[in-house]
């Protein structure tokens, strides 16, 4: 059956790394696979051409999909429209509506790349780690939350912490999943010791986790966990958290393997229907410059063909092809060490095409 994948390339550089995914996706048609692509807006550039960042032609295409890939979206140019147009809204807007609750955001220090890393080579040397973020519940949802004038007259602003038994169950789950897949270790980072949302969600993880008794399982503070991803990364291997924390130590996490230009991410819903994206923004200071890092974007193809189309084959192939051009040495800017020769965008998605086909 042809797939249909949705490609909303959003903002700056996302349309420069998204041209370089779909010159991926265009060499696995080519072979045969059935795949079908529509191009969709989202964000800045939805703003501009239908005043609103995820529009109703968008919602439409997203629905119908088997899956997303996406680019990246923001930038200065939005950043004074109200709340509910901003960017931001259209991505959370699509992570909302198609119920993409599973955000699986993998960290992995490529030995080529080590120099490009901040921490010392023998901390970081092998690194490969699993964040797995809860994507639609928390603070990032909850309600109420608004503006309001207190009875001193004083201006406040607050948002509410949340999550239900089920949103924890269903995410703690898949974590136990991922980690039996992986090192059987599940580390689950919260903020019991202050909030009644982490007691919860760690009273649910434990019992979640008495149906998974070959998966050793930890937990750990959240500012404990930002600072044990610099000291020593290697102790984690599957990371499962919510959405605040999850946004927080991925970030983090992203640069332990030298650039954020590296990492793929997908989201899922209950289905294993995904949106695939990289995890850097749309870095509107070098867009149009052909200078964008897009290894993130073509990963996250390769993510989408394991997780939503069940072909692990073509993830491996893609992620083998990624592997060999940096072994060749070729590096965009934000992955040069001095002195190392710099190529281009296109450049560099031109050489994952080429050692594919190889
Ligand atoms: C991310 C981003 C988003 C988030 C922003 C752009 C709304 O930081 O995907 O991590 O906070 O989830
Ligand atoms: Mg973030």
């Amino acid at each position: 059956m042809t797939k249909k994948i949705a490609i909303l390339p959003g903002d700056y550089i996302g349309l420069e790394v998204m041209a370089e995914a779909v010159k991926v996706l265009d060499v696995l048609r080519a072979e045969g696979e059935a795949l079908e692509y529509e191009f969709g807006l989202l964000g800045g550039a939805a703003v501009d051409a239908e005043g609103h960042p995820y529009p109703e032609s968008t919602q439409k295409l997203a629905r119908a999909a088997d899956a997303i890939l996406l680019g990246a979206v923001g930038g200065p140019k939005y950043d004074e429209l109200p709340r509910e147009l901003r960017p931001e809204r259209g991505l959370l807007g699509i992570r909302k509506d198609l119920g993409l609750f599973a955000n699986f955001r993998p960290a992995l220090a490529y030995a080529e790349l080590a120099a490009a890393s901040s921490l010392k080579p023998e901390i970081i040397a092998g690194l490969d780690l699993l964040i797995l973020r809860e994507l639609t519940g928390d603070i990032y949802f909850g309600q109420p939350r608004g503006r309001r004038t207190n009875a001193e007259g004083v201006e406040e602003g607050y948002d509410t912490m949340h999550y239900s038994r089920t949103e924890v169950e269903r995410i703690a789950r898949l974590g136990f999943e991922a980690a039996r897949k992986r090192s059987k270790k599940l580390c689950s980072v919260d903020k019991e010791n202050v909030l009644e949302t982490s007691r919860l969600w760690r009273e649910v993880v434990i019992e979640v986790g008495k149906g998974y008794p070959d998966v050793e399982l930890s937990h750990m503070y959240v500012d404990n966990a930002a600072m044990q991803l610099i000291r020593r990364p290697r102790q984690f291997d599957v990371i499962v958290t919510g959405n605040i924390f999850g946004d927080i130590l991925s970030d983090e996490a992203s640069m332990l393997g030298g650039s954020i230009g590296m990492l793929p991410s997908a989201s899922l819903d209950v289905n294993g229907k995904g949106m695939y994206e990289p995890i850097h923004g749309s870095a509107p200071d070098i867009a149009g410059q052909n200078k964008a890092n897009p290894l993130a974007t073509i990963l996250s193809v390769g993510m989408m063909f394991k997780y939503s189309f069940d072909r692990g084959d073509i993830a491996d192939r893609i992620d083998a092809a990624v592997k060999g051009v940096l072994r060749a040495g070729h590096r965009t800017g934000d992955i040069a060490q001095p002195g190392e020769k710099i190529i281009g965008t296109r450049e560099m998605g031109d050489a994952v095409v080429a050692a594919l086909q190889r």
